[in-house]
């Protein structure tokens, strides 16, 4: 099925990109962004770093200043947590008072994906100047302490991959890649707690009670633990190896490794170096031969999940796989195609866990999108993307700039005038 089928009827592009603009400003609390200002009233670490890729686009200095306030909320050790707490905010439950991180300024006790060295060297390749060099400079050790953090405390096995302890650091808060691991967390202690999220947003799109019990405990088995990370990648009743985190880890390595390596930083460079040997061997562990796909793998259990995501299309953008695997891989997106209206699902239609309108089992983001186009279009597949880039321009025509899309109706999802969305229009889907 074609995006090219659905009569669109929106704003012109640039209607969209002045509505884009606008939304990345209305979000912007003083030098950061907000993702939604409902829903989301914080600082959320790989929001920021896609959103600066859209302020690159009319404000430069306000995507670097993007970048510099995220990482004003590094712990000493390089950790970048999840959220940064700026302002009191009584609509987003768990609150700072929940986390207990003990941290100036306020955080929370996980992390995300670590895009932020491909960003980074994105606005670098942009724009080379001398300021330009001199933010770059700044950055880069405060990235490598983040990848350092990385290799040091959610790589268990040794061998480049990223092991989740939280589903909501994985940024796929509720993909079905957790569901089966998040079985073995205890929630009979969980503190009794009332939601915010269902009050913004409809509940057919936010996770189960049940889910959302086990996420809360997650958080509480860190606050418990003092948010000592060697303790709780030891303990965590939930660890699993995450594709699409390792994915872009590994990424964020090569990306770094070249700013790293052009700007002098020679320990680094070899740190991340080997940091990328081990993935692109490590990666193995992630693969499934009878899905013939890279897909999460509990590491407790050891059993793959076995599941397809969107995630498992990432395999392209950090450049890994044998001819077959790869081969494997886009056989799948052509078998995806065929079933799903746009692309690319977080969860195909016909999956046993698929849920249309439901956060990660289902539903588009524009953010995977771009990172799964970026990697077909470098291993010579511009025919799939530039369908999946349409499909992302055709959604937002459709739906305006909403945290995610219906893959079958291309009804927005989630919140609105979502700072990520209208980042990915700027930079890329509105081109
Ligand atoms: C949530 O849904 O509240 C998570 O914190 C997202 O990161």
């Amino acid at each position: 099925m074609e995006a090219e089928k659905i009569e669109l009827q929106g704003p012109t592009n640039k209607a969209l990109h002045e509505a884009a603009e606008k939304i990345l400003i209305e979000n912007d609390l003083g030098g950061y962004s907000v993702p939604n200002r409902d829903v989301y009233p914080f600082q959320w670490n790989w929001d920021s770093a896609f959103v600066a890729l859209g302020y690159a686009q009319f404000n430069l200095d306000r995507a670097w200043q993007e970048l510099e306030t995220l990482f004003k909320g590094q712990w000493d050790d390089g950790f970048l947590p999840q959220i940064i707490f700026w302002k009191d905010n009584a609509g987003y439950f768990p609150g700072p008072e929940i986390w207990q991180t003990n941290q100036q300024p306020r955080t929370s006790g996980i992390s995300q994906p670590p895009v932020v060295a491909t960003i980074l060297r994105q606005l670098w390749e942009q724009n080379q100047n001398a300021e330009a060099e001199e933010k770059v400079k700044q950055l880069i050790p405060q990235v490598f302490a983040l990848h350092r953090w990385f290799a040091s405390f959610r790589d268990p096995l040794k061998k480049g991959l990223v092991v989740t302890t939280h589903p909501w650091e994985t940024g796929r808060d509720n993909a079905p890649e957790w569901d089966e691991a998040a079985k073995r967390v205890d929630t009979s202690n969980v503190t009794p707690y009332v939601r915010q999220d269902t009050k913004h947003l409809d509940k057919k799109m936010r996770p189960h009670k049940e889910d959302y019990d086990r996420f809360i405990a997650m958080v509480e088995f860190g606050r418990d633990a003092g948010w000592d990370h060697k303790k709780i990648i030891e303990e965590s009743p939930f660890r699993v190896a995450d594709v699409g985190m390792t994915m872009m880890l590994l990424r964020a390595n090569r990306d770094l490794l070249v700013l790293a390596e052009q700007f002098g930083f020679e320990g680094e460079a070899e740190f991340l170096k080997n940091q990328v040997s081990l993935s692109e061997t490590g990666v193995d562990y992630l693969w499934n031969e009878e899905k013939q796909a890279f897909c999460s793998r509990d590491v407790i259990s050891g059993e793959s999940t076995g599941i397809i995501s969107s995630a498992s299309f990432l395999n392209f953008y950090a450049d890994v796989g044998t001819a077959a695997q790869r081969a494997a891989t886009e056989a799948h997106i052509d078998r995806i195609a065929k079933v799903s209206q746009f692309l690319m699902p977080s969860l195909a239609p016909g999956e046993k866990q698929f849920d249309a309108m439901r956060y990660w089992r289902g539903p588009i983001w524009a953010v995977v999108n771009f990172m799964i186009a970026t990697g077909c279009a470098e291993q010579g597949l511009e025919t799939w993307a530039d369908k999946i880039r349409n499909d992302t321009a055709a959604l937002i025509k459709i739906a305006g700039f909403s945290e995610a899309f219906n893959p079958e109706s291309g009804e927005g999802t989630g919140g609105t005038d979502f700072s990520w969305t209208a980042a990915m229009w700027l930079h890329w889907a509105g081109k």
